[in-house]
């Protein structure tokens, strides 16, 4: 069954992030029962809440409609997880004290669910004495309160408090269902500001509204039920990729061969292992906007996928492997009725590296192609320096991390895509 969380917003600008998070939320199948204080009513409608959650919004206790059909109490047991987001210092300090004076306020004190708490307000009353009372306070009753972003506020001010990136609260949503009900105090990560701070601005290179495919890892081919061709990709560079686009707000699917790595924040992933399963995913997620081929897709496949364990004979005679080519899957979607708008394949070369991928994207139909020299560590490796091969020329960027050419080539398809 769907995993539930009833988001309890309350009043705030960042109100309207709660939004984002409710879609986040629904494309990773979590049902979403949405109640709004009366202050967050200033900020977004009961009726755009309502329409991203498919459920009825709750808002006022003495709702004697709401009241017949579901008593407050069992609205506040229904849920998996009751999370508050944005969570104001007014509404902290009321669950703080235990004052049930809303609705909102009435579910929080009445659940017995695990609950998380995500404040978002101006910096001052942030680290206001009273503020940071209640939180001592909520933490020491149990609840999980995320720490605030730090950056430029509404108000012109600049500091902690803003809300943390909708990507972000989901992770920890995610995480806190997949520990239950006994769950743990927030992770470190997520409540390490400075990994706000750090984080690549991608608000003026934004996605919204984008579909983004990208394909990632290396595929396995079966020789027969023990063994399989394989290489040494890792994934690493495609699901930063896919990472970057979800955080750049993009809708992203991501097509994975058999790697071990999690699944980032707000990506659709689907796991595949041959290069024809990886075809058949990519034909199935189309239409894209942007479709990046990061792949290390194996060329070959056993022609005859033997159905018990080959045996060696003894004779010294090369082993009974006959290979076939695998689609290109790349190749297949430069002429695809429903070619994505914007084509991007990388290659993996060990010499005259941009002349090869000069070649590769006419040949595959590509828009870009971002070449790198695999000829050192960089296959499973953190870095990477690549080169930008697009019809406008070659361009080199310097060795850097996996996330930071992600954050890049991310900006360089928002800005593409945006006509600039
Ligand atoms: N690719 C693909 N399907 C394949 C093979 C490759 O989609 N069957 C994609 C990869 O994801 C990558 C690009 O094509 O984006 C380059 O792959 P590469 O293996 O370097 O290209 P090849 O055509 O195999 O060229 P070469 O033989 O020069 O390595």
């Amino acid at each position: 069954m769907a995993q539930r969380v009833l988001l309890i917003v309350s009043g705030g600008i960042a109100a309207y992030k709660a939004l984002e998070l409710v879609r986040l939320l629904r494309g990773r199948d979590i049902a979403v029962r949405a109640v709004m204080t009366e202050a967050a009513k200033q900020f977004v409608t009961p009726l755009s809440l309502g329409v991203l959650t498919e459920d009825h919004v709750y808002g006022a206790l003495f709702d004697l409609k709401d009241e017949r059909e579901i008593g407050h109490i069992q609205l506040s047991r229904d849920a998996d997880l009751v999370v508050v987001a944005p969570a104001s210092a007014d509404i902290l300090a009321k669950m703080a004290a235990g004052i049930a004076d809303d609705l909102a306020t009435t579910l929080l004190l009445a659940t017995d669910k695990p609950v998380l708490a995500v404040p978002a307000m101006n910096v001052r009353m942030w680290h206001h004495k009273a503020t940071q009372r209640n939180l001592a306070q909520l933490r020491e009753d149990g609840i999980h309160v995320m720490e605030p972003a730090i950056g430029a506020m509404a108000c012109n001010e600049w500091g902690k408090g803003r809300l943390p990136e909708p990507v972000d609260i989901l992770a920890e949503i995610e995480r806190l269902l997949a520990e239950g009900p006994g769950a743990a105090e927030p992770h470190p990560l997520l409540t390490d500001t400075t990994r706000t701070i750090n984080a690549p601005d991608l608000s003026e290179h934004n996605l919204f509204g984008r579909h983004v495919l990208v394909t990632a890892g290396p595929t396995h081919e079966p020789i027969d039920p023990v063994r399989y061709i394989a290489n040494r990709s890792s994934g690493r560079q495609g699901f930063a990729i896919a990472a970057a686009a979800a955080r750049a707000g993009a809708r992203v699917t991501l097509v994975a061969g058999p790697v071990t790595l999690p699944t980032p924040p707000g990506v659709t992933r689907v796991d595949v292992e041959t290069a024809r399963e990886m075809a058949v995913a990519v034909e199935q997620a189309l239409p894209a906007d942007v479709a990046i081929m990061v792949a290390a897709v194996a060329d070959w496949r056993a022609t005859d996928e033997a159905a018990q364990k080959l045996k060696k004979d003894g004779s010294g005679k090369p082993a009974p492997l006959a290979l076939t080519e695998n689609p290109d899957i790349l190749a297949a979607l430069g002429q695809h009725p429903q070619r994505p708008a914007l084509l991007i394949g990388f290659a993996a070369e060990t010499e005259s590296v941009i002349d090869h991928a000069r070649a590769k994207r006419t040949r595959k139909g590509a828009d870009w192609i971002v070449a790198n020299d695999v000829s050192g560590a960089v296959m499973g490796g953190d870095s990477n320096a690549v080169h930008l091969v697009t019809a406008d020329g070659a361009e080199s960027w310097p060795d850097m991390p996996k996330t930071a050419v992600a954050a890049r080539l991310i900006e360089r398809i928002a800005d593409a895509l945006a006509g600039h």
